[in-house]
């Protein structure tokens, strides 16, 4: 696959060409690739970048990545201030 700079994960500013290279490297699972760059932990909690990462991996390695093994949201659904947390509901 052509590696480009297109940003795959906003929130962390992690480009398919940083996927990639960590595929290079040996992250061909999606937990490694999780822990060695960040995605999905930012603060949408990766409900767009973990799709896009899973197509380059599986693009990559020419596996397909079992649904179980992709992680999923958890409440709060949507992101939440931590003003608003230490509001106490006021
Ligand atoms: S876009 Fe990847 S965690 Fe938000």
């Amino acid at each position: 696959m052509k590696k480009n700079k297109a940003i795959v994960c906003r929130c962390e500013d992690i480009t398919e060409e940083d996927v990639i290279n960590a595929i290079d490297e040996g992250y061909v699972d999606l937990e490694e690739l999780r822990k060695k760059l960040r995605i999905g932990m930012g603060p949408c909690q990766g409900r767009v970048c973990i799709q896009l990462v899973t197509k380059i991996l599986e693009g990559e390695t020419g596996k397909k990545v079992p649904k179980k093994s992709q992680p999923t949201s958890r409440p709060p659904i949507v992101p939440v201030s931590l003003g608003t947390l230490a509001s106490d509901g006021k």
